[in-house]
């Protein structure tokens, strides 16, 4: 592509990632993001290079129950393989059921286990990243996928954060159930949940859970803004694979990028002002192909908008515009008003993006820290908490 350039030279030749007996030639992994990472998203990013390119989360129980927008979240192009999905769910049984289904009806290659959930709402219910502290629940969740997953051969990871705060983590022993439990990989975001997306990600968690887990891949996740970030992480941490979420919100392109310093190699995509512009046309017509509806493709399309312009010269008036697009041939007219001929202007471009925030107290059920096994009491609040999710 005419937008590559050469950079520096960063190599790097890790082995693919094997998951059971799946095999991810370019051991990257696109993070599961709510309302980002759906089959137009997971599209454009594919082009762009090899990896394991995972669904939106979809709770357990709406599931079970076949809502249509479940349906939607678990749905993947013919071309797409192998086909990744995660779930959240807060018990072994809505889980199991949900496991068994996507597994019967052939629906998924690879089944992810969401355990990073730092929503308020999710939390305060002892859901999401609140829930390996109760390490009864954990291994009941997790042991119950895994069986019901292994009738399939379909391999199942977990994703989890460091714990609730510096005090209450979890991550080393979650690690170990969760391996003890039969997973194929675990992947770790290097934030407790009173950190949300603040501060920085703690590689060095990364590192101990890989040292403490040598039988099985451990993937690293959290600020990984650039190929280079993710050559770094490998370096420092040992891990067998990196899991890419904010860094690619705008910049699909990255996947390129991470194949390309993963084979060694140090070309770059650097996007001028014209290929951005027919980037987001494309991802908005996937998004309406997608959602069956112009109006929502294009609602959905406007917080993109404001990524992929992130850095780019791009008057304000013209983004805010951008930012009430109704239809296809209005975006098509705003796209067109661009300077064109503007290139990549670099660092602007480049380092963190998306949610950020400052740290925040965690909401959990009274009590919840009191014990690691789950009170029945604990176990009625987990059903809302379930009704609740929407995202990590
Ligand atoms: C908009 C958004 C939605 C997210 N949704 C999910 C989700 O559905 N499941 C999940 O496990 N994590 C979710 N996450 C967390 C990411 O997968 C990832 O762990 C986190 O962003 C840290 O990685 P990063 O520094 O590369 O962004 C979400 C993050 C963002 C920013």
């Amino acid at each position: 592509m005419d937008t590559r350039t050469e950079n520096h030279p960063t190599r790097l030749d890790l082995p693919p990632l094997h998951l059971g007996e799946l095999t991810i030639d370019v051991p990257v992994v696109l993070a599961p993001m709510a309302g980002v990472t759906n089959k137009a998203f997971r599209r454009l990013c594919r082009e762009y290079g090899g990896g394991l390119y995972v669904t939106e989360m979809v709770t357990a129980r709406a599931l079970v129950e076949r809502r249509p927008e479940s349906m939607r979240i678990i749905d993947h192009d013919p071309d797409e393989t192998p086909r990744s999905i995660q779930i959240y769910g807060v018990d072994a049984v809505h889980v199991g059921q949900a496991v068994r289904m996507v597994v019967e009806e052939d629906r998924a290659d690879h089944i992810d286990l969401n355990f990073g959930c730092p929503v308020p709402k999710v939390t305060k219910r002892g859901g999401g990243s609140a829930l390996p502290w109760k390490t009864d629940l954990f291994t009941a969740i997790v042991r119950t996928a895994v069986q019901e997953a292994s009738r399939g051969n379909v391999p199942v990871t977990v994703k989890m954060r460091k714990g609730i705060d510096d005090g209450h983590l979890t991550f080393l022993e979650a690690g170990r159930i969760a391996r003890d439990s039969g997973v194929a990989a675990v992947a770790l975001h290097g934030r407790t949940l009173e950190q949300h997306y603040s501060g920085t990600a703690d590689w060095d968690a990364i590192a101990q859970l890989r040292e403490a887990l040598p039988d099985v891949p451990v993937l690293g996740n959290g600020d990984i803004w650039s190929a280079e970030d993710a050559v770094r992480m490998v370096e420092q941490t040992g891990v067998d694979g990196v899991v890419i979420g904010r860094g690619c919100q705008g910049r699909p392109w990255l996947f390129g990028d991470l194949q390309a310093a993963f084979e060694g190699r140090s070309d770059r995509f650097r996007p001028g002002v014209d290929q951005v512009a027919r980037t987001i046309y494309r991802h908005a017509e996937l998004l309406v192909e997608m959602f069956g509806d112009e109006a929502k493709g294009l609602r959905d399309i406007r917080k993109h908008v404001a990524w992929y312009f992130k850095g780019y010269p791009v008057g304000g008036e013209l983004r805010a515009r951008m930012a009430q697009v109704p239809d296809l041939a209005t975006l098509r007219e705003l796209l067109d008003e661009l300077d064109l001929s503007l290139g990549y202007p670099g660092e602007a471009v480049e380092g963190p993006r998306g949610r950020a925030g400052s740290p925040k107290k965690p909401h959990l059920p009274d009590g919840w820290l009191g014990s690691r096994e789950l009170g029945d009491a604990e176990r009625l609040g987990l059903v809302a908490a379930e009704l609740d999710a929407s995202g990590g």
